[in-house]
């Protein structure tokens, strides 16, 4: 080897190691993350969200609260309930929809062969219980609307059904009553949208009963195609 090509074989590998030392450690960020580190993000995001729920007092709701509820559930679930706001029960135990309203939802669920355990997240559109159960009051309603935006991105479920007139018209941005909201496929951030009646609303009303079936029915056949 003559002299020339001996100083561009050291000039070549003093640039690769100039190059390896400036761009190196970009190298090594471009390499795709393993899906159980990405799984272990998303579950520490999720912790980090259920805390700023819990100590929110964005609004006066959290001035009655026993506890803020966040939501209960698996991430990337077939479906996302969103219901309106905890009631005594879910007050009391943190959990949303655990009182008579929750176990008829769960009856609901089991019929379209679904179950929080393994296939579905649950939450509210407000995290605290309004006093008495009254009507969730619009700036209540909207102090609370990042956190539900944040869940629904971090949950990305691949439907959602939003139980009740409150939910409905939240995530349509209508006005109109539920009867009308009711029976059709709606599109919510991108992902597809059911909406029903309210659990409670049926159970003092029977006659609801078909149409909830109907959007169950309809729910399910998003899943299956
Ligand atoms: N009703 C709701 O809308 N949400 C609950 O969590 C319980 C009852």
């Amino acid at each position: 080897m003559n002299m020339s090509h001996e100083f561009a074989r050291e000039f070549r590998e003093l640039v690769n190691l100039a190059e390896d030392f400036v761009y190196g450690p970009y190298r090594q960020q471009r390499e795709p993350v393993p899906e159980q580190e990405l799984d272990r993000d998303r579950g520490a995001v999720r912790r980090l969200l259920e805390q700023e729920i819990l100590a929110c007092n964005l609004c006066p709701l959290s001035g009655g609260r026993t506890q803020a509820v966040p939501g209960v559930g698996v991430l990337d679930p077939l479906v996302m309930v969103i219901g309106e706001g905890p009631g005594a029960e879910e007050d009391r135990l943190g959990e949303p929809f655990v009182g008579p309203a929750g176990r008829y939802l769960d009856d609901w669920l089991r019929a379209i062969g679904l179950s929080r355990e393994d296939n579905v997240y649950i939450t509210n559109v407000v995290k605290c219980r309004p006093p008495g159960n009254r009507d969730p009051e619009p700036a209540e309603i909207q102090a609370c609307r990042p956190y539900l935006e944040r869940q629904i991105q971090l949950v990305h479920p691949r439907v959602i059904l939003a139980a009740g007139r409150i939910a409905a018209q939240f995530l349509t941005g209508s006005e109109l009553g539920i009867g009308k909201l009711r029976g059709r496929e709606h599109s919510c951030y991108g992902l597809p949208m059911v909406a029903t009646y309210h659990p409670s609303g049926v159970l003092r009303n029977p006659d609801w009963r078909r149409p909830v079936w109907e959007d169950l029915k309809l729910l399910r056949s998003i899943l299956d195609r």
